[in-house]
């Protein structure tokens, strides 16, 4: 049966190839502006990726305006109000983040006040308070996995009460995302793995879950072939610039996938496995990602079993029963993670990650049953299920 009714809205342009860094120049005439305020972290910077950036668009006679690349793993509302300061009084036109999920978010929240005014993201947070197009702004993702660069939402802590506060708006979207192999080519491993990993759950549950839609699905489904064929021979051969592409790409349209459909369980216990262990969150997800669907086989039994597709190759497919083929896709993706794990010691279980004890399980199972993610799950999970798939997991 079709879907009686749904959305879908994905208007980012996408600048992507060996080369794309060189086309951001372009993209920058195309809007009219040609001060840009870059915006990174330490981290990023010190990798050289913001000169790579900044070379890229001075070959294209654009001069950056100034580069703040002081963003924290936790940004928050004065890291904002201090960056759309420096934007005001340095005379940019449009912003450029590079960098991964904290740093795009940061300059979602920036763009709100440069465009909006004023200095207290507080204002703006909530859905669909930001009501129109916001400054000229450009992501370029330097790990392939949050999928940040094509969703519309950015969330900010509160520096006063440490409360986290959401904005969600279209005009939070940036205007061209840059998906550049040189830019992901020096990611240690295990970041690899872990960010692969959260793009593959973003494509899973997007396929799973209660939102899903006919074009979200060729979204998630293009996302996880490319993730199953890619992971392994970029973890052997990490400077593999064929391969970083195509797990960006990948990364790219799982976000795009899950940002018109949404996740699930596997979200909702990584959420608060992350809040309350400090174990990071590509890796909580992929941990999770085969337990977890465990529990959603016999409500998705279908679905589950048409992504062993994807996840391996046609013969594979054709050769499984369709009545195990459900069960062969979530052995599919243990073995993903066992290669993962030989290539890059990514953690199989709970345990493996050496922050989570058996005693914060309960703890965990508590808020999980609270987090947003669990209502668009194609089942519901009870306190005791979620425990359960914590148990399983361990
Ligand atoms: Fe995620």
């Amino acid at each position: 049966m079709s879907k009686p009714y749904y959305e879908f809205f994905s208007p980012v342009k996408i600048l992507a190839g060996h080369r794309a860094l060189e086309h951001l120049g372009h993209e920058l005439a195309t809007h009219g502006v040609a001060a840009p305020l870059v915006v990174t972290d330490r981290g990023v910077r010190e990798a050289g990726l913001t000169d790579q950036v900044t070379a890229a668009l001075e070959a294209s006679g654009i001069q950056t305006r100034a580069i703040h690349d002081d963003v924290p793993q936790d940004s928050s509302t004065r890291t904002v109000a201090d960056i759309a300061e420096r934007y005001r009084s340095c005379g940019a036109d449009c912003l450029i983040a590079v960098g991964g999920g904290s740093v795009i978010d940061t300059a979602k929240g920036v763009n709100i006040l440069v465009s909006e005014g004023g200095s207290d993201f507080r204002e703006y947070s909530g859905d669909g308070v930001v009501k129109r197009p916001l400054k000229p702004f450009f992501v370029i993702p330097t790990t392939a996995g949050t999928g940040s660069e094509v969703t519309s939402v950015t969330i900010i802590k509160c520096s006063d009460t440490g409360v986290k506060l959401p904005s969600r708006s279209q005009f939070l979207l940036p205007d061209a995302a840059v998906l550049d192999p040189r830019i992901t080519q020096g990611l240690p491993k295990s970041i690899t793995a872990a960010t692969a990993m959260d793009a593959l759950t973003h494509a899973t549950e997007a396929y799973l879950c209660l939102g899903k839609n006919p074009i979200s699905d060729a979204y998630a489904t293009a996302a996880i072939r490319k993730i199953s064929a890619n992971l392994a021979a970029v973890l052997e051969d990490p400077s593999s610039l064929d391969g970083r592409l195509e797990l960006a790409q990948a990364a790219t349209m799982a976000g795009i996938a899950f940002s018109n459909s949404m996740v699930g369980v596997v979200h909702a216990l990584g959420h608060c496995v992350g809040a309350r262990c400090g174990v990071p969150h590509g890796v909580c997800m992929g941990v999770l990602l085969p337990f977890a669907q465990a529990h959603n086989l016999e409500a998705r039994r279908t679905e589950i079993g048409e992504l062993l597709l994807p996840l391996t190759d046609t013969d594979t497919y054709a050769a499984t029963p369709p009545a195990t083929r459900a069960e062969a896709a979530i052995a599919r993706i243990q073995d993903l993670k066992a290669r993962a794990h030989e290539l890059a010691g990514f953690p199989r279980t709970l345990s493996e990650t050496g922050k989570v004890g058996r005693e914060d399980l309960p703890h965990i199972a508590d808020s999980a049953i609270d987090d947003g993610a669990l209502l668009m799950n194609p089942v519901e999970v009870t306190r005791d299920e979620a425990l359960a798939i914590l148990e399983s997991a361990y």
